[in-house]
């Protein structure tokens, strides 16, 4: 927009409908951006930081965006005149890196005291952490949450505008607005949110009380954007969700994940269609036979098991049970037999006892997971787990947890190794940061695998044979067709 148009735009009141309040307030932010620049003769510098899932960056691509068409240049966090912080709290340390880095944000500061330090996501939502925030961290003087992030330019125009601390956080509310600018990471592979919150409340779990309620997006708009981002250049999608398998419900017009699935596959330009997470309690027969039918779903999924102990499942609210897992899987396997599996896994959950943890040891055993996050329990207050009397101490939970990641890596290892000697696909996703002339892609399994190439093929996808295997990703060389 033109400097011109801006004027045009900010000579009324802020519109009070979204989303042309928020690019009224996008507008302002150029207006400052143009006065910061008279004064220091430079644009002004802005940077986001991402801590946790794919939700999160997906999120942060938009407060990006925001400051990009707000005039500001993206950066690093050391010379940044905007910080923005968007948090995790699924687990203890995910919370404590952000406070961690607000030490050294104070010393930046010092040294440009206009900088704006912000902190969004999870963990600002968390109940308590805004006022911990107002109190001990003078540092910060931008705080809002999952549910209004929407109006970021909104809160950062009223920081710059009054010199104020804003502190914003809301309860969930019913609104979705996804209709902001959006700074994308990859030209080639983009993030979709399919649907936002979890309903599920497994016991140790945080993010319903931070996400708030299940929403579902609707199918048209899902597919628009699908569409935008093709014609854009975008061959890969991800579907993002906290459960996508119970997506659709609450929609006026009834509709099933596995339904969305093979409607985003047929998107013309698309070429791959990956999603997550999906809950076991929830994944389809139906869902099933739409990946093993359409070429375009990656052959990979992602099945948090947790627990392999069906007490312990009971405990986590899980609503699964060792041996449905076990069957799930099996089904999964004779329908589409090259599927990568990957999983989460949570050791030292309360009451958890030597003989629930072999469960689990006998679980991984048995599906051979490609791949699988293992993480030690954390204690999240305000989860009914926190409060569980028998909590598992830490000299207890850590051997488990160094024995289940040593079997989880013994059989990637050997499960990579099996499949050296053959020809994949590979979405190139970027140049070598090791290796001069080498170029990184991903395969279908959603594995990596290293080989000679040149910057030019990032965003094709290559038939490459597959040389070696490294134990979690592979080198290997392009194949002749
Ligand atoms: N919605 C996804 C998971 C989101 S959180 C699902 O249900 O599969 C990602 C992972 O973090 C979870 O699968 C779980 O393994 C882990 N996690 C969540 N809360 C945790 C806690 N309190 N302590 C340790 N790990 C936790
Ligand atoms: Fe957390 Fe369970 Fe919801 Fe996943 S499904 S986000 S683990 S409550
Ligand atoms: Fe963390 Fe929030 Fe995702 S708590 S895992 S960033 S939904």
């Amino acid at each position: 927009m033109t400097f011109q148009g801006d004027d045009y735009l900010l000579a009324g009141e802020a519109p009070v409908k979204e989303p042309a309040r928020q690019a009224y307030y996008i507008a302002k932010l150029r207006r400052h951006a143009r006065a910061f620049e008279e004064e220091h003769g430079r644009k002004p510098f802005g940077c986001v930081r991402t801590f946790g899932c794919q939700m999160n960056a997906r999120d942060s691509e938009k407060f990006a965006g925001i400051l990009r068409e707000g005039g500001f240049i993206l950066t690093e966090e050391a010379e940044a005149d905007v910080v923005l912080m968007n948090t995790c709290t699924v687990r203890e340390n995910a919370a404590n890196r952000v406070f961690g880095r607000l030490g050294q944000l104070t010393g930046l500061k010092k040294k440009r005291p206009w900088m704006v330090v912000g902190i969004c996501g999870c963990l600002a939502q968390e109940d308590g952490i805004a006022d911990e925030i107002r109190t001990h961290y003078r540092v910060v003087n931008l705080v809002f949450g999952t549910h209004n992030l929407y109006k970021f330019a909104e809160y950062l125009d009223k920081c710059l505008s009054e010199h104020a601390r804003v502190i914003e956080i809301e309860g969930d509310s019913k609104t979705i607005m996804e209709e902001l600018p959006n700074e994308r990471k990859y030209r080639f592979k983009a993030g979709v949110n399919i649907m936002f919150g979890c309903d599920n409340f497994c016991t140790y779990c945080i993010v319903p009380h931070v996400r708030g309620r299940e929403k579902s997006r609707r199918p048209e708009d899902i597919l628009d954007e699908v569409r935008r981002l093709a014609a854009d250049g975008v061959t890969e999608v991800m579907l993002l969700g906290q459960n996508v398998n119970s997506y659709g419900k609450g929609l006026e017009e009834p509709i099933t994940f596995a339904q969305l699935l093979r409607q985003v596959c047929e998107v013309e330009g698309i070429r791959r269609v990956r999603f997550m997470t999906s809950h076991p309690k929830d994944l389809s027969d139906e869902l099933i036979q739409a990946m093993a039918e359409c070429p375009k779903v990656c052959r990979q999924l992602h099945l948090p098991l947790q627990s392999g102990s069906s007490s312990l499942l009971k405990r986590m609210n899980r609503h699964y049970t060792k041996e449905s897992y076990l069957a799930l899987v099996e089904r999964i396997r004779a329908a589409i037999p090259d599927i990568s599996l990957s999983t989460d896994i949570i050791v030292g959950f309360p009451g958890e006892t030597e003989e629930d943890f072999e469960e689990t040891m006998d679980v991984v055993r048995r599906v051979r997971y490609d791949s699988a996050f293992t993480f030690l329990y954390s204690r999240r207050s305000g989860t009914p787990a926190a409060d569980f009397p028998d909590q598992v101490s830490k000299e207890a939970a850590q051997p488990r947890f160094d024995r289940l990641l040593a079997l989880v890596q013994e059989i990637a290892a050997e499960k990579n190794a099996a499949r050296v000697g053959t020809v994949e696909e590979a979405l190139v996703e970027e140049a070598d940061a090791e290796r001069e002339g080498y170029v990184t892609g991903r395969l279908s399994g959603n594995t990596m695998v290293h080989f000679p190439g040149d910057p030019a093929m990032i965003g094709t996808i290559v038939p490459v044979h597959l040389t070696e295997s490294k134990g979690f990703y592979y080198m290997g060389e392009v194949a002749s067709c």
